[in-house]
């Protein structure tokens, strides 16, 4: 499994994660990126489904802070 979280200090509003993974990414009114998958609401305790693995990992690519966390387990 994979959890994931952004940073949102770390987050500049580009918005490359939501166009990589909008199942995945979702924006605020300031552009600000939160997991949204799931109802997750950016606490990175659900699971990211096997089948968005990929978007996932393009989002990642395309973050031009790295500001977009992944962990095995999930986020306290
Ligand atoms: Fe922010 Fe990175 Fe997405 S800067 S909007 S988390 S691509």
């Amino acid at each position: 499994f994979t959890f994931a979280s952004v940073n949102q200090e770390e987050c500049i509003a580009c918005g490359a994660c939501n166009s990589a993974a909008p199942d995945i990414f979702d924006l605020d009114d300031s552009g600000i990126a939160s997991v949204i998958f799931a109802g997750d609401n950016n606490r990175g305790v659900t699971a990211i489904a096997e089948e968005l693995q990929e978007e996932l990992q393009d989002a990642i690519d395309s973050c031009p802070t790295q500001c977009i966390q992944l962990s095995d387990a999930p986020f306290a």
